[in-house]
C-alpha cells in the first residue's frame, strides 16, 4: 500500500471498487465528477483494459471525460447514448432517504442531467458526508453570468420566507475570478446551515429567473456505498431496504494504487 494515500483516499478507493459490481458488460454508464468519482473511473478503466469490460461512459464534466479517455474508457455524448443503465458519482452530503447536495466540484447541472437519465444512481461517499438534515454544505446555485448580482439578491431575499437557518450567499471564485462551469455559468454558494424543506427550496429557487439549477438531489439516488479506510464498505439500497457490509482487500490492490494514484 503506498504511503501518501490518505485514510480519506483509502475510503473513497473502497467505495469506488465496490460500486463498480454494479457495471455489467454492455451498460451506458454515467460517470460523476469529483475525487471519489475519479477513483471509480480509474477503477472503471481498469476493467476496460485488463478484463475487456465493454462499456459506454458519460462524463458529467469536461474533467471527467478527459480522465476517462485517458484510462481507456469509451465516453461518448450523452445525447448519442440516450437512456443510461447507471450513473455512479459522489456526493458533498446524503442524508438517510438518500437526498444529496451535490455541485462542491461545480458539475452540478451536467451530473443532475445524467444522473436523470439513468435507470439508477449510486453514490459513492466517505462516512463524513452523511448528515441527518442536509445544508451544512454550502449549497451550490448554478446561474447564468448575466445580471449574477441580481439573481444573488433575489435568491437571499427569497430564503426570507424558507425554512433555512442561513441566506448569505458568495460567488464562487477560481483564484481571483469568477469560477466558470463547463457550461459557461457561474455559482452561487449558498450558506444555509440547515435545509428544513429540500423540496420547496429546490422548487422555488428553480423558478428564480437566472438561475439553471441547484445542488440538490431529490428522489434521484438509489443506493449510497459508504468506504471507510480500512477497506470496509456499507451498501444501503433504499428501494429493497437492504444493508450490506463488504470489505475491499486494500493490499490486493497494490498494484492498481500504483498504476492509477494521481
Ligand atoms: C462535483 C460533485 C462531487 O461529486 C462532490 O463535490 C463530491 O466530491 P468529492 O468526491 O471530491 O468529495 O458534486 O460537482
Amino acid at each position: 500500500m503506498p504511503q501518501n494515500l490518505s485514510p480519506i483516499d483509502k475510503a473513497k478507493y473502497a467505495a469506488a471498487k465496490r460500486a463498480v459490481d454494479y457495471v455489467e458488460d454492455g451498460m451506458k454508464v454515467g460517470l460523476g465528477s469529483g475525487s471519489t468519482a475519479a477513483w471509480m473511473v480509474k477503477v472503471l478503466g481498469e476493467m476496460v483494459r485488463e478484463e475487456g469490460l465493454k462499456i459506454m461512459g458519460v462524463a458529467t464534466s469536461a474533467r471527467t471525460s478527459e480522465l476517462a479517455r485517458q484510462v481507456g474508457i469509451d465516453v461518448v455524448p450523452l445525447d448519442e447514448a440516450r437512456w443510461l443503465d447507471l450513473t455512479i458519482d459522489g456526493a458533498d452530503e446524503y442524508d438517510a432517504n438518500l437526498n444529496l447536495i451535490k455541485g462542491g466540484g461545480g458539475s452540478l447541472l451536467q451530473e443532475k442531467i445524467v444522473a436523470t437519465a439513468s435507470d439508477q444512481m449510486i453514490v459513492i461517499a466517505d462516512a463524513a458526508k452523511e448528515v441527518e438534515t442536509l445544508g451544512a454544505f454550502p449549497l451550490p446555485v448554478e446561474v447564468i453570468p448575466f445580471g449574477w448580482r441580481t439573481t444573488q439578491a433575489l435568491i437571499e431575499e427569497t430564503l426570507v420566507n424558507l425554512d433555512v437557518l442561513g441566506r448569505s450567499s458568495s460567488l464562487r471564485l477560481n483564484k481571483d475570478a469568477p469560477f466558470v462551469t463547463d457550461e459557461g455559468n457561474h455559482i452561487l454558494d449558498l450558506s444555509l446551515r440547515r435545509i428544513g424543506n429540500p423540496r420547496q427550496l429546490s422548487l422555488v429557487l428553480n423558478q428564480i429567473p437566472g438561475v439553471v439549477e441547484n445542488g440538490l438531489f431529490l428522489d434521484i439516488c438509489d443506493v449510497v456505498v459508504i468506504g471507510h479506510a480500512d477497506g470496509s464498505v456499507e451498501t444501503r439500497d433504499i428501494n429493497q431496504g437492504r444493508v450490506e457490509h463488504s470489505k475491499i482487500d486494500l493490499v490486493e490492490s497494490d498494484n492498481l494504487f500504483a498504476d492509477i494514484a494521481d
